[in-house]
């Protein structure tokens, strides 16, 4: 009897032993389960690119291989939601709403319009400026080195003076140049401006072309062809979201067209000394990682490229009756077709 008694209480304690034992297995796999997520935290980037041209996408593609290189990869750490704004201030205004909404861990606008619109949304969430000419004129940072709020990021300003002065070496006789931009974009502002005092230097004379929207850019390039040397265009996405038109008017006056960046060149410019465009996504991608893993946007100076190449169109010279000197061509990465 007194036996029976003493397993029954030897196997209470072993089955409440093992009740334990099986709660608390439960209970330490739940917290391995919840430190995983900790690791796997999913980081979710908004991203707002202006409008569509081959150099955006280009640096659109450069932000995110820069971010898998970083370790962040879409469907495992990383969620990107990206909206294009197709160039309407309206859509660039609602599609920020929506970025900001959708628990974005930071921001990136492609181009000055996106990136103002995004600084217009939030002062609180980081953004970063993928390609934004002149941050400071754009009123997006106080100051280049020390950005001071939620935003910093990267520059393609271009070396004007050198992209003209390259313009009057291909061109020798050239007198007058014409200036091509929208007059909606802060970008290009600055740019026709630093244009304007080299090419007066340079003893050219400078005639502006500003337009209002798209749909004056086959007047305006067939106006100009009949009164300029050759055509330069700074870093202003309308004219490049444009550029089959502007070459395909040009080219039936045989203008040459300066501009400022590879793509341009590529799609029928002349030439220019510019930044390869995936390399400008790169660099943003880059910063991106850098402000997910904890850098403060407020110290992070903008980044600036110091050096550009020499982007020839061979072809294009070909077509145009140009020659283009040896050593420069000695020097320069040839786009935009087969001609050599
Ligand atoms: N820098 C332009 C801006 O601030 C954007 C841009 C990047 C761009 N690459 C370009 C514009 C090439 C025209 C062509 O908005």
């Amino acid at each position: 009897m007194k036996n029976k008694g003493l397993m029954a209480t030897v196997a209470l304690i072993f089955i409440v032993l093992i009740g334990v034992f099986a709660y608390q297995a439960g209970k330490s796999s739940n917290q391995t389960q919840s430190d995983k997520k900790v690791v796997e935290e999913v980081k979710t980037v908004g991203i707002l690119q202006f409008v569509s041209h081959p150099a955006l996408d280009a640096i659109r593609e450069g932000i995110e291989d820069a971010l898998k290189e970083a370790g962040y990869e879409e469907g495992k750490n990383l969620k990107i939601e990206f909206q294009n704004g197709q160039a309407d201030q309206s859509k660039l205004a609602t599609m920020s709403e929506q970025l900001v909404n959708k628990d974005s861990d930071i921001l990136v606008g492609i181009a000055t319009p996106a990136a103002q619109a995004l600084a217009n949304t939030t002062k609180e969430l980081p953004i970063v400026l993928g390609a934004v000419t002149d941050p400071v004129g754009a009123n997006l940072v106080a100051d280049v080195n020390e950005p001071g709020g939620n935003i910093t990021g990267v520059s393609d300003k271009a070396p004007a003076d050198e992209q003209i002065k390259l313009g009057t070496e291909l061109l020798p006789d050239a007198k007058t140049v014409g200036i091509l931009y929208s007059s909606t974009e802060d970008n290009s502002k600055y740019q026709v401006e630093e244009a304007t005092k080299a090419a007066e230097k340079l003893g050219l004379e400078v005639k502006t072309y500003p337009i209002p929207s798209t749909n004056e850019i086959t007047q305006t390039v067939q106006v100009m062809s009949d009164l300029v040397d050759f055509i330069y265009i700074p870093l202003d996405n309308t004219i490049a979201n444009a550029m089959p038109t502007v070459v395909g008017e040009a080219n039936k006056k045989k203008v040459p067209i300066i501009t400022s960046v590879d793509t341009m060149v590529e799609q029928g410019g002349l030439g220019t000394i510019g930044i390869d465009q995936y390399t400008i996504g790169k660099e943003t991608g880059k910063m991106v990682a850098d402000i997910l893993n904890g850098a403060n946007p407020a110290a992070t100076p903008i980044y600036t490229f110091k050096e550009g190449e020499i982007i020839l169109n061979k072809k294009q010279a070909d077509f145009l009756g140009i020659d283009i000197p040896e050593e420069m061509l000695k020097q320069a990465k040839i786009v935009g077709g087969d001609a050599e």
